[in-house]
């Protein structure tokens, strides 16, 4: 059953993530695989072996991803208008990988003092969503994304003692996705991509949205430029060029 996009953002708001099954048509998922297997064979861009960032740099199929339909109407929904694409990285873990210690991303951004809650009245705000699409089905075995329901209220970050962490009697929910669907989370989410057991290899693209004054996060962020054929094919088209950074002025510049 299809579920509409204010289930999808209430759903985000009170447990921290949704997953939108079927995002991608079969046809779309296999051959962003296909893009991101050939970009895994490329040079690497310096991080670790299996991950490549900036994908939107390998073609046009990736730069539509960020369109997506229903996923860029929920992260304009909730980041509000002027929100932009602030990374966008790609995964390929084979047996025996993954980050399989539970985190927040970056940082807490609403750190609260041992035994002090979120007023339930009080909505968490969200700065940025991660969408992971997966390009294969990912099965128990295989390293699925594991979240702690509701977590990303609790204002700390999961216990390193605590394995796995508990927030509120909350264990962890597997998230077993098909090939084509789409778990979208914040990253104040306790949350980890358990470890791949088997032989299959796990696939996935990422899409980061932030708001607009989230930076964007291409190495060697100073001095990245835009590919200028980016820029051409897409400078005439006001969502997808903003959703690449391409902003009207602000009041801060
Ligand atoms: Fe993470």
């Amino acid at each position: 059953m299809i579920r509409s996009l204010q289930e999808h953002i209430d759903e985000f708001h009170k447990q921290g993530y949704t997953l939108m099954k079927g995002a991608l048509q079969a046809q779309e998922a296999e051959s962003l695989k296909e893009g991101v297997l050939k970009a895994m064979e490329g040079p690497g861009d310096g991080y670790r072996d299996g991950l490549r960032t900036r994908m939107f740099e390998k073609g046009e199929q990736f730069q539509r991803l960020i369109m997506q339909p229903g996923v860029v109407d929920f992260a304009e929904a909730v980041l509000g208008p002027k929100c932009h694409m602030f990374a966008m990285n790609a995964h390929r873990t084979a047996r025996n990988g993954g980050i399989d210690n539970w985190h927040v991303d970056e940082e807490l951004f609403f750190p609260l003092p041992e035994g002090v809650e979120f007023d339930p009245r009080m909505q968490m705000p969200t700065f940025l969503i991660t969408c992971i699409y997966y390009l294969v089905d990912v099965t128990e075995t295989m390293g699925p994304t594991q979240v702690i329901p509701g977590s990303h209220r609790s204002g700390q970050e999961p216990d390193p003692n605590q394995n796995p962490p508990i927030y509120k009697g909350q264990e962890p929910v597997t998230i077993l996705a098909k090939q084509g669907d789409c778990l979208l989370f914040t990253g104040q989410l306790w949350h980890r991509g358990a470890r791949n057991e088997s032989d299959e290899v796990r696939i996935v693209q990422q899409v980061m949205y932030g708001k607009r004054w989230i930076s964007q996060r291409f190495y060697p962020f100073v001095n990245y430029q835009l590919p200028q054929e980016i820029v051409e094919r897409w400078k005439d088209h006001p969502r997808m060029s903003r959703l690449l950074g391409m902003h009207q002025r602000g009041p801060y510049g």
